[in-house]
């Protein structure tokens, strides 16, 4: 039977910028896209018919009527959800992004609670239940996508009662002891909304678990293993660990234009070792933990001063939430000062960047790099550290990774650190300097054939699948 897909995130893949004079576009930062656009653009065996992807698309109406983008590829068509701007403001900088973001990361200090807030995150849910009803047909299937938009399934199942929904959160979902701080009333609002879907996923197992935890507690739902019956259904919750497109980064050192690009980054690293990171700006990064043991490492090992360089680069994010603006200065000033004081005319320990890259940049310091430094204090998944890792087709260069991002459940042959332990962020920086070829290509090995095991194809493959067994599971229930 015919069936179309519908996407639905906060926002649209592409962000448009408006200049003056013209309007440009370019790819929206973040895993979540990044996975989803990948799935789209590389998938052609599903059954649907048309694919839509639905999201607020950063301009309003009549400039998006003007200029009516659509997808690059072709492989999917926008469906816009229009805002009034400032529910938006506080849906978005408010309830997602200063309640929801820093308290599922373990930053209960940083949590903002307004009731506005919350009235503006459930009204601007309830305008993408609306936008999306006047388009889905109960044969169709919507997958909800993270934190923005986590009471939509209970909304659009009200509407739309047989409707396929699948839900898939790439933040953490946090133990219990930190849900149960957000006012009852609201964690009923989320949990219930959550639950309107038939399959929930999550990274990993214990983001799963800690859902099905919270759920008993605060809801009284019975839960049968990963099964809850709520409200005559069954919900299924899974993990699906989100993945990159294995062979795209992998092939990619070969391309003449990358290889181009890593040339200008050889000669600027010339005799130096070489530190790569990148991240949005945000304090869950653990960017200046990173910094602090960068130059730590210096202080440590002295005879490195002048032979390493540490390549940072950081993209502009959410900045008009005041932590994050914060987290801006404090980078600046940390760098400047390390760069002035240990520095000489001839050599700066750090080269840093604040802006966005493309993805050629990206591959070409992926693979001019000795070493990727991703030390998030607390990470959903982290797919910068799965595509490093796939770009490294010569086998070469060291991971060094968080304990605390999801991805470090997959990639066990990461040098893995705690990231509030500055000194074992120094040492593994040597360690990582000084491995030697034989060690780097056999960790590279095991984490490359994990990464192509199980690819961003497989993952919302599987996801599918496991969609259509809980629905299949769903209909024999309600049979009885
Ligand atoms: C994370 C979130 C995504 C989000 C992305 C970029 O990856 O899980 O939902 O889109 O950050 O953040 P932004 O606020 O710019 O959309």
């Amino acid at each position: 039977m015919k069936k179309k897909l519908f996407i639905v995130a906060n926002r649209l893949p592409i962000t448009i910028e408006i200049t003056e004079h013209q309007y440009t576009y370019r790819p929206s930062s973040g895993g979540l896209v990044s996975a989803i656009t990948t799935y789209l653009s590389k998938n052609d065996k599903d059954d649907f018919t048309e694919k839509v992807w639905a999201g607020v698309p950063g301009c309003n109406e009549a400039t998006w009527n003007s200029i009516t983008p659509v997808s690059q590829t072709g492989d999917f068509k926008y469906l816009p959800v229009f805002t009034n701007a400032k529910k938006y403001e506080l849906y978005y900088n408010g309830f997602s992004n200063s309640l929801l973001w820093p308290l599922f990361h373990y930053f209960p200090s940083f949590a903002e609670y307004r009731t506005t807030n919350f009235d503006a995150y459930i009204s601007v849910n309830k305008l993408f239940a609306a936008t999306l009803a006047s388009q889905v047909t109960a044969n169709d299937v919507v997958w909800i996508h993270d934190y923005h938009l986590l009471p939509l399934a209970a909304m659009l199942r009200e509407m739309i009662p047989g409707l396929t929904i699948g839900l898939f959160l790439h933040i953490p979902f946090p133990a219990y002891e930190i849900f149960r701080v957000i006012p009852k009333h609201w964690q009923r609002e989320i949990l219930s909304g959550m639950m309107g879907a038939d399959l929930i996923g999550f990274h990993t197992v214990e983001y799963a678990s800690y859902f099905l935890s919270s759920v008993e507690m605060t809801m009284k739902a019975k839960c049968d293993g990963n099964i809850i019956t709520w409200q005559n259904r069954k919900i299924k919750v899974e993990s699906f660990p989100v993945s990159i497109d294995f062979e795209l980064f992998n092939n990619a050192s070969e391309r003449e234009d990358i290889k181009l690009i890593q040339q200008n980054y050889l000669t600027l690293k010339g005799d130096n070792k070489m530190i790569f990171s990148v991240d949005r700006l945000d304090y869950t990064k653990g960017i200046q933990n990173r910094l602090r043991g960068f130059k730590k490492f210096l202080d440590k090992n002295p005879d490195y001063i002048g032979k390493v360089v540490f390549a940072l680069i950081v993209v502009p994010s959410r900045d008009g939430i005041k932590k994050y603006a914060e987290r801006k200065k404090e980078i600046d000033e940390f760098i400047a000062n390390l760069n002035s004081t240990v520095g000489t005319l001839s050599w700066q320990p750090i080269i840093y960047q604040y802006n966005h890259l493309s993805f050629e940049e990206l591959v070409a310091l992926y693979t001019t790099c000795d070493l990727a430094l991703i030390t998030p204090l607390r990470d959903g998944m982290n797919l910068v550290a799965k595509e490093f890792v796939a770009s490294r087709k010569d086998e070469r260069s060291v991971l060094v990774l968080s304990e605390m991002a999801g991805a470090a459940k997959e990639l066990t042959d990461a040098l893995l650190i705690n990231p509030n332990d500055i000194s074992e962020i120094a040492a593994m920086i040597k360690q990582a300097i000084e491995m030697d070829t034989d060690e780097q290509a056999q960790r590279m090995q095991a984490m490359q054939t994990r990464i192509k095991q199980y690819d961003v194809v497989t993952w919302a493959t599987d996801f599918f699948d496991q969609l259509q067994e809980t629905k299949k599971l769903q209909v024999e229930f309600n049979i009885k």
